[in-house]
């Protein structure tokens, strides 16, 4: 039976219900069909697979053909779940033009329903001109990683009065811009609920405690696939790297062994046709 896909108007609704919204990265068909089977309500095709696909140090080097390439993979195993592709580092940053010309690559070639950015307010000309050629947006603000740099660090942002009150302005001022949903990583509980409450638009945390409207985690942090390290904020709920190492070793001692293949694995033919090779 056909499924109905989650729309924006349902993620907003369950803001107004008071329902939590849930979000996972996720990378390739496999993980998209598991998230989208599991009954997640959106996942998002994160820049983060830089690192965890792709061994990469961060997520600057990340291309947009490396995440249209991903992005198809993981809409072929959707069938419910809203999609969101992450834009990378420079697809967005040099030109309005070029912001909407990328944007559309998600949506027109990798079959994505909206596109997610990192920035503050100084994007808010640039989520204007996205939406306005006709492409939800869901901000990124608090810790960007791809200005990690600038920021000094994987560090918890907004901590002090002047820094949170910059956060809540970028908030808003991406509201005003038009996204329809805003992403915060590693801010205070505090900020977190105070931008939730004054957005109309539902707000996900990762590292913004339990107050805001969902919650997002990377797929590799909560299956334990990503063993270089592990954020405060991530919950891991099963450690699977051990488990897939184990199995691993144990077919390369099977093969080794000739206990692998065994007869169940094998195709027969007829003593008779055997004769005549
Ligand atoms: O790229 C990503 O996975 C993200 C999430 C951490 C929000 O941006």
């Amino acid at each position: 039976m056909e499924q109905k896909k989650v729309t924006i108007a349902d993620l907003q609704a369950r803001k107004a219900a008071g329902q939590k919204i849930t979000m996972v990265t996720a990378y390739d068909y496999p993980s998209g069909a598991l998230a989208d089977q599991a009954g997640i309500d959106t996942i998002l095709v994160g820049d983060s697979l830089g690192m965890v696909m792709l061994g990469y140090d961060s997520t600057v080097p990340v291309t947009m053909d490396e995440m249209i390439h991903h992005c198809k993979a993981v809409r072929r195993g959707v069938k419910r779940a809203f999609i969101l592709g992450d834009m990378p580092f420079l697809s967005y940053q040099v030109s309005e033009e070029k912001a909407v010309e990328n944007a559309g690559r998600f949506i027109k070639e990798a079959g994505c329903e909206a596109v997610k950015l990192e920035g503050g307010s100084e994007m808010a000309g640039v989520i204007r001109a996205i939406v306005t050629a006709g492409i939800p947006v869901c901000g990124h603000i608090g810790l960007t990683p791809q200005t990690a740099t600038k920021l000094s660090g994987f560090k918890v942002q907004g901590k002090d009065a002047e820094g949170a009150r910059e956060l809540v302005q970028a908030a808003k001022d991406m509201e005003a811009a038009g996204a329809f949903m805003l992403v915060m990583e590693c801010v205070p509980d505090v900020l977190g609920a105070r931008i939730t409450r004054e957005l109309r638009i539902p707000t996900i945390g990762i590292g913004a405690g339990p107050d805001c409207d969902g919650q997002v985690l990377v797929y590799h942090d909560v299956l334990g696939l990503f063993e270089r390290f592990t954020p405060k904020f991530v919950k891991q709920y099963v450690n699977l790297a051990p488990q897939i190492r184990e199995a691993l070793a144990q077919y390369k001692q099977d093969v080794e062994s000739g206990a692998f293949p065994g007869p169940e694995h094998v195709f027969s033919m007829s003593a008779e046709e055997a004769d005549k090779i």
